[in-house]
Order: C-alpha cells, then sequence, then structure tokens
C-alpha cells in the first residue's frame, strides 16, 4: 500500500480492513470532473492572489486538465485503495508534477472540497432530472390532446364517481411534475452558494478570493458561515425530498397503470417491448415496469431516511458520517432517472382503449349527480334532489337498468319536474361537457388547462436557476 497522505503523525501503516471501511473511492469516484473542476478554480484563485506563483498555479491547471482528459478516455484507472476521489486526483496530480503539485492543497482542505464537489456535482444531476421530469410532461400533454373527448369515470375510494376524460386525469399528472420542476429549480437555487474556502472548518489565514472561486463555478455567492459551508446537506435532503415527491407521483401513476391493464379494467394496452411475460402462464403480460417503479419509491424514501438520520445527531463541523451522504442521494438521483427515462416511453406508446373506458362510464351511475343537478336546476332543493336520485338508482338496480333506459314513467312517478330532456341531461357526452368550471374536465376547460400548462412549463425552465458551467 502507499503511503498515506497523512502518513508524518503516525508511525504506523494503517490496516488494510481499515482503509477499505474508511474509503469512498468507489463510490465518490463519479464526482471526478467536479473535482477537477473545483481545484481548476481554486489553482486560479491561488494563482492570481498570489500565494501560489502564477507559473506553478498555470502548470496545476495544466495537470488538471490532462488528469480529466485521461479519466475521460480510460488511460487513467482510480485506484480502488485511495481514500477517495480528492485524495487519488491530487496524489496523480503530484506523481505527474512533482513539488508544484503538492502546493494545489493549499488554504483549503477535503472538507470544503467535497462540499463544493458534490453541490457541484448534484447541480448538473438537478438538471438532469428537470429535462427528463419535462420530458414526461409534454409526452403527457401531447396524449391529452389527443384524448379531451375520451370519457372515462373518475373514481373515489376506487367507486366509479363522476365522468371525466383521460386527458383530465393525464392532466392531473402534469400538474404533479410541474410543481416537482419548482421544487427541483428552488432546491438548486437555494443551494448554489460556494463553500470552497471555508477550509477545514474556520476559513484561512491566506488572503484568499472567495468571491472569485464562487463566481468561477457558476455559484451565486461564498457561503456566509465557514462552519456551516462545511457541514451543511441540507441540499442533499431537500433534493432527496424533492426526488421522494417524483417517485410517489410516479408510483401512483404506475399503480394505476397496474389497474388499468388488468382484463378487469383494460383502459390500456402496454406495447410489447414495455411489458415481460411469464416462464409458466403463456397468457400473460405484466405491467413490470410500473411494479418496480412503484417498488423503487421505497428504496428512495429509505435514501431520504437514511440523510436525515445521518445528520440529527452531530455536531458541527465535519465529520466522517458525513462521507456517508453520498451513496444515499446517488442511489435516489440514479433510480430516479432510470424510472423517468423508463416510464416516459412506456407511457408513450401504451395504447388507449377508449371503447372500454366510455363502456365502464356506462355502468356504475356516474351521472347520478348531473340527475339530482337536473332537478335542482328546474328549482328542487339540492337535498330533495338527491334523495330522489338515490331512490331511483335503486329502482335501476333492482331492474337492471341505467337511469339512461329507466323509462319516463318511473321518472315521473318521482316528480313531475322529470320531462324527457333528462334523457340529454345525463347522456355522458353531455355530463363531460358540461363540467366547464374552471379546472374542470369539459374539452374546453382542460384545453385552458393544457395551455396554462403548456405556459408554465416554459416559465418553470426559463426561470430555471441551474447554470451550465464548462469545465
Ligand atoms: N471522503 C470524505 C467524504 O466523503 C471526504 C472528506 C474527508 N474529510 C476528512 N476530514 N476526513 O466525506
Amino acid at each position: 500500500m502507499a503511503e498515506m497522505m497523512w502518513a508524518g503523525r503516525f508511525s504506523k501503516q494503517v490496516d488494510a480492513g481499515v482503509n477499505a471501511f474508511n474509503s469512498s473511492i468507489a463510490f465518490d469516484a463519479r464526482m471526478y470532473k467536479h473535482d477537477i473542476q473545483g481545484s481548476i478554480a481554486h489553482a486560479t484563485m491561488l494563482g492570481d492572489c498570489g500565494i501560489i506563483s502564477k507559473e506553478d498555479s498555470i502548470e496545476i491547471i495544466g495537470g488538471l486538465k490532462e488528469i480529466l482528459a485521461d479519466i475521460d478516455s480510460g488511460a487513467l484507472e482510480f485506484d480502488p485503495n485511495a481514500e477517495d476521489i480528492h485524495m487519488f486526483i491530487e496524489a496523480e496530480l503530484t506523481k505527474r508534477l512533482g513539488a508544484v503539485g503538492k502546493r494545489l492543497h493549499t488554504a483549503r482542505s477535503r472538507n470544503d472540497q467535497v462540499a463544493v464537489d458534490l453541490r457541484l456535482y448534484l447541480r448538473d444531476e438537478i438538471k438532469e432530472i428537470i429535462g427528463l421530469v419535462r420530458k414526461l410532461a409534454e409526452t403527457l400533454i401531447d396524449m391529452a390532446k389527443k384524448h379531451t373527448e375520451t370519457v372515462m369515470p373518475g373514481y373515489t375510494h376506487l367507486q366509479r364517481a363522476q365522468p371525466v376524460t383521460f386527458a383530465h386525469h393525464l392532466m392531473a399528472y402534469v400538474w404533479m411534475l410541474i410543481r416537482d420542476i419548482g421544487r427541483l429549480n428552488s432546491t438548486a437555487e437555494r443551494m448554489n452558494e460556494c463553500p470552497l474556502g471555508c477550509g477545514a472548518l474556520a476559513g484561512t489565514t491566506y488572503k484568499t478570493d472567495r468571491m472569485q472561486t464562487s463566481e468561477l463555478l457558476g455559484f451565486e455567492m461564498p457561503m456566509q458561515n465557514s462552519l456551516d459551508g462545511v457541514s451543511d446537506r441540507d441540499y442533499c435532503v431537500e433534493l432527496c425530498s424533492a426526488l421522494s415527491l417524483i417517485m410517489t407521483h410516479l408510483s401512483r401513476f404506475s399503480e394505476e397503470i397496474i389497474l388499468w391493464c388488468s382484463w378487469e379494467f383494460k383502459f390500456i394496452e402496454l406495447d410489447d417491448a414495455f411489458a415481460t411475460g411469464s416462464s409458466i402462464m403463456p397468457q400473460k403480460k405484466n405491467p413490470d415496469i410500473t411494479e418496480l417503479i412503484r417498488g423503487k419509491t421505497g428504496r428512495v424514501n429509505g435514501d431520504l431516511v437514511t440523510l436525515l438520520t445521518m445528520l440529527k445527531g452531530i455536531p458541527l463541523a465535519y465529520n466522517k458520517d458525513m462521507q456517508e451522504d453520498k451513496e444515499a442521494i446517488f442511489d435516489a438521483v440514479d433510480n430516479v432517472k432510470l424510472c423517468l427515462s423508463t416510464f416516459t416511453p412506456m407511457i408513450a406508446t401504451m395504447r388507449v382503449l377508449k371503447e372500454n373506458m366510455r363502456n365502464a362510464s356506462a355502468k356504475g351511475f356516474i351521472n347520478a349527480t348531473d340527475c339530482a343537478d337536473y332537478l335542482v336546476k328546474k328549482g328542487m332543493p339540492f337535498r330533495d334532489a338527491y334523495k330522489i336520485t338515490g331512490t331511483l338508482v335503486a329502482q335501476c338496480i333492482e331492474k337492471n337498468l341505467t337511469l339512461e333506459t329507466l323509462p319516463m314513467e318511473d321518472y315521473k312517478a318521482m316528480t313531475d319536474l322529470f320531462t324527457e330532456d333528462v334523457y340529454e341531461a345525463i347522456s355522458l357526452d353531455t355530463c363531460v361537457r358540461e363540467r366547464k368550471s374552471y379546472g374542470g374536465p369539459s374539452p374546453d376547460a382542460v384545453n385552458q388547462q393544457i395551455r396554462n400548462a403548456e405556459l408554465m412549463l416554459e416559465c418553470a425552465l426559463t426561470d430555471s436557476l441551474v447554470y451550465d458551467f464548462e469545465v
């Protein structure tokens, strides 16, 4: 084993088991670009402030860029024995540049280094996730546009309740996704402060320029308190909670898709490329993707609990417990990306079985409220109208009829307010068309919410505070 960076204080090599236990390179190596990005900004500032010479700064930056290129190309492999990605890159730099490489770590600590790396890394991930959420929202909007007249039953308690349209149902998810984008953006905005220069915990005695590094890295400003700078992981919790909610939305949607593609509903059929078969039952076509998403939601929720629990008892400032932040937040990020990028094409390719939705709408008395409302519009108090309609529904059930097929004399027997036009008033199409209250399912109202959603999606994205940054 190579000598540890901190060997001066120690009289023995670290135990091999302890080294493996302590090491985080297996999971933090993925931040190599951001580590180098942070180091380039730091070396630039050290040179500009005269803390190291301009020549050394230029040489260090050149060396870091070469290391980046070599990792990208595969010419340089991570050393699994390195303590973490920060130590690995610094050791590699020193291997290549000799003494000059040893100057890079002046006026910084791994504590502010890891804090800045993680912010940079997650900022990029947030940007990618926003793109994936947006893609799903756009896919749903495209589909909704085709189904503003596709009547389906709306449910409460999973009992048929009142008629809606498939477009209206899809748009409900679009609004959840728009809020998800809002949460991701506001997390990105709040975390966009730079911890670099906070040092180990107490800043530094060198005359550094934290404004410069903050600006170079595309942050809004440097963090105001060095203790907070190195020990804040609120953004991991915030991001993970936003990711948990995304998973919750995908999971609720998945549950509906699982129901909809059962023979009991048959509202949709998944494309063969997005379903799986059974090893024994030849007839099966299973919605595995949606079930996995439902299952992975638990895992992302677990990541959130891991982060909250890891943080709740640690004193200021840095403690090694914090190394546990990465696997949790990376797992959440990876799984949300995986779920979104599988779910969206599955939705885009599924077949909507309109006839079955309509047939289901024709049963279950989902126009009963409209029947009561018909009487109310003729002057009857709602509670009386409600009671009469309830009696009519009971009669229909007994005679195996629907409100549409119940004869006029049965209506008349309840009240003379019923006339032939009741059949038109309770037809499914009327029931949907007339629900034109703001936010309701009528085609006009849904077209309006589609336009608003498109507008909001555009605003949410142009207001985005997730920055583009070039290394
Ligand atoms: N690998 C460490 C982490 O992820 C980096 C910071 C280590 N700092 C320290 N003082 N041991 O948290």
